[in-house]
């Protein structure tokens, strides 16, 4: 189902060393002087520089019919080929009660991307968090397990052919660990596990395959590339396929920052990726973001971030984005046999969950900052 042929051929990378990948990046930068350019002038877009790679997605929601300016329709349609809604299908906002559903943006979403011919990927149907109590009513394990697959069916059914894949379960592992929980699954004490049990997991998958036996089916987290977290992954996903989950792909979320992005943290990613890959699972990075300031993780709350605007970017912050972004996507280029999507968490920085950290690649008045040429050049280098 995924967009996949284009006029790049594919060009495999597979058994290019880590000192060639990184030269590559680094080469890429230092060609160019790159500066924040109207995106028309930033040159070829990362869906076609990618194309036959990987797909290149956003995050976004139609919340109202005049919901994006023309630049930002034009950022969208031209950059991207995969579409994400940020919030509007998780289940708070998509079905707040049991006899009500919000289909109107998820409707808008579906209906933008059929006639751009842009594929959505869902986000998400079982999570412990944008969850209304209502699932959990005095419910026992049976009655929460008919609501849950209620749900999937009604949701995915809706869309059944018309979304490529669904982040089934989003989030299911503890934050942090040490060396004994890396020896367990570490799940979250969510109410789907005090209701359900630890099968709420093959479950949900079972119930989105019912639903779709065409989509990709996916387990997505953040911080699960790193140290007991991705023990505890591993430990989750063996188990889920032993049980017989129909899982398909691991979603990295990809929530970090450019401080972050150092030898030892790209060590980690390929790790993950060869792990996941050797439990015979494709790989996406599902959420993409890489703060200038502040620390990274995928979780909500905590110091550093802020959805207000923040303090123009220096020269230097916005070459060492790019420089960042730039050996991120070397290492998934080198690895595009297993990775089938990169999705940026967000449009632009005005839009991003982390306004006030720059995250993204186009800038608060859509310009393309100096990480998208970046990205593109890596591309072009193959
Ligand atoms: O839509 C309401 C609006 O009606 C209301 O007036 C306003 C007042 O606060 O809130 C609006 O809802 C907010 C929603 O984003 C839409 O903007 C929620 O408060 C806010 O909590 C919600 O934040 C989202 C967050 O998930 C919580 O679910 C972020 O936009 C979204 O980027 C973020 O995405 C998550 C992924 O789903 C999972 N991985 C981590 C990632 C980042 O936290």
């Amino acid at each position: 189902m995924h967009d996949t042929t284009g006029p790049l051929e594919r060009q495999s990378l597979v058994g290019v060393s880590r000192r060639s990948f990184l030269a590559t990046a680094t080469a890429a930068l230092a060609a160019g002087r790159f500066a924040a350019l109207p995106v028309e002038a930033a040159g070829p877009s990362m869906k076609d520089a990618y194309r036959g790679a990987f797909l290149i997605g956003t995050a976004l929601d139609f919340r109202r019919p005049d919901e994006f300016s023309a630049a930002e329709l034009d950022i969208i349609t031209s950059q991207f080929n995969t579409i994400t809604p940020e919030n509007s299908m998780k289940p708070g906002p998509v079905h707040p009660q049991e006899n009500s559903w919000n289909w109107t943006p998820p409707d808008a979403l579906v209906g933008f991307c059929e006639k751009n011919a842009i594929t959505v990927m869902g986000h998400t149907l079982v999570w412990h968090s944008q969850t209304n109590p209502w699932f959990f009513d005095g419910a026992t394990r049976e009655v929460a397990l008919q609501r849950m697959r209620d749900h999937i069916h009604a949701l995915v059914g809706r869309y059944k052919g018309k979304i490529a894949g669904w982040d089934v379960v989003n989030e299911a592992i503890n934050d942090g660990g040490d060396a004994t929980t890396a020896a367990t699954e570490n799940l979250r004490t969510a109410p789907w596990l005090k209701t359900v049990g630890p099968d709420y997991l093959v479950q949900a998958f079972k119930f989105a395959r019912e639903a779709d036996p065409a989509a990709a089916l996916h387990y997505n987290d953040y911080n699960i590339e790193s140290g007991p977290k991705h023990q505890s992954s591993l430990r989750l996903l063996e188990r889920l396929k032993s049980e017989g989950a129909p899982i398909t792909t691991v979603g990295i979320q990809g929530h970090w920052s450019v401080a972050r992005v150092t030898n030892e943290k790209l060590d980690d990613i390929e790790r993950a990726i060869e792990n996941y890959k050797a439990l015979k699972l494709k790989v996406a990075i599902t959420e993409l973001d890489l703060t200038m300031t502040g620390e990274g993780g995928g979780q909500l709350g905590g110091g550093g971030r802020g959805r207000g605007a923040a303090a123009p970017p220096s020269a230097e912050m916005l070459q060492a984005q790019a420089a960042a972004y730039a050996k991120l996507f070397a290492l998934f280029l080198k690895h595009k046999d297993v990775i089938d999507r990169v999705t940026f968490w967000g449009l632009n920085d005005a839009r991003s969950w982390r306004a006030g950290q720059n995250p993204l690649v186009f800038d608060r008045d859509n310009q393309a900052k100096p990480a998208l040429q970046a990205i593109v050049e890596v591309a072009k280098r193959g």
